[in-house]
């Protein structure tokens, strides 16, 4: 997408993104963000349908599309779980994907396996837009996520972004991590238990960036020089062995105590769901952002990039 109107671009991952991109989306976000506090939306995508393809449970990415669509005066073909669609009686997701374009403009997929977004796109005509495939990619998350940390800290180079849990598993994290090596100066710490590391080959793609990585298994030693903390779960769905899931599964727990060492500026955030790893008391800090900001971030960067990918005119 480097440089180009974004108008019927799939979104598959963000290595497709360059910054002048970034700062396309983050306006247009900000667009997004004023029309809903003023008039609450508009009628822009009217006539045009997104089909919404989930294969995998979700409460966010699945809500915040469908709203953003609505929003917009466009139309939605929800499908949240296949169990009561055709993929339960075996069609291959290329069928599936070839059948719903035929009655919508966009399909927004989510789905287990990496790549998926990727074999959808290849197949249909329409755009598509990957909403987690697997342990791949979370691309709109992770747009997001940055428009969230841009609120905060307007210059993202030298930031210290502190990620903690799942590191292998999260998609959001390895979208987010890729999205902020962009940035120079952007150090990263990936804090997680040693069997749960970032994967060699994202190391590998961070090292090319010439992004500072730093990878430790305990939290406390990092608290004081992070501005963004990052929390994950640990992805119980991609265990084959529970016993181990049940035993790394609170590792870390972020607790009001531990964010006496943080910097007053600094901001907490989650993808959500979480399952333990942030204390609701901690919800009350200021600088706890996942419920007031994060969440909400995703219904603009959602509207902006449907805007962007329908809309004609740009
Ligand atoms: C994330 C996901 O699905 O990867 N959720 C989300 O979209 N906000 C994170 C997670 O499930 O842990």
């Amino acid at each position: 997408m480097k440089h180009q109107t974004f108008t019927h671009h799939d979104i598959l991952s963000v290595e497709q993104f360059s910054r002048s991109d970034l700062s396309v989306i983050m306006e247009r976000t900000d667009d997004m963000k004023r029309l809903v506090e003023t008039k609450g939306g508009n009628d822009s995508l009217k006539g045009k349908i997104m089909t919404a393809l989930f294969y995998e449970p979700s409460s966010r990415t699945f809500g915040s599309f469908i709203a953003s669509m609505q929003r917009l005066g466009g139309g939605i073909i929800p499908i949240q779980g296949v169990s009561y669609s055709s993929v339960s009686k075996g069609e291959s997701l290329p069928d599936t994907v070839r059948t719903f374009e035929n009655y919508s403009d966009v399909i927004v997929l989510r789905h287990p396996e990496v790549g998926s977004a990727k074999i959808a796109a290849e197949f249909a005509q329409k755009p598509v837009i990957n909403a987690g495939d697997g342990i791949g990619e979370h691309p709109t998350q992770a747009l997001l996520d940055f428009y969230t940390i841009t609120q905060h800290f307007p210059r993202i180079s030298g930031l210290t972004i502190t990620m903690v849990g799942d590191m292998y598993n999260g998609r959001t994290i390895h979208s987010l991590a890729k999205l902020l090596s962009l940035f120079e100066g952007v150090a990263l710490n990936f804090i997680s238990p040693d069997l749960l590391r970032v994967s060699p080959s994202l190391l590998t793609l961070l090292k090319e960036r010439k992004t500072p990585v730093a990878e430790y298994e305990n939290i406390e030693g990092t608290l004081g020089e992070t501005d963004v903390l990052y929390v994950t779960r640990v992805q119980k769905e991609r265990f084959s062995d529970l016993a181990m899931y049940e035993k790394l599964k609170h590792r870390y727990i972020v607790t009001p105590k531990m964010l006496f060492k943080m910097k007053k500026k600094s901001i907490i955030m989650h993808p959500f769901p979480r399952v333990g790893e942030i204390t609701m008391d901690v919800d009350l800090d200021p600088r706890a952002v996942y419920i007031s900001e994060q969440m909400r971030n995703g219904l603009y960067v959602r509207m902006a990039l449907l805007s962007l990918i329908l809309r004609k005119e740009q």
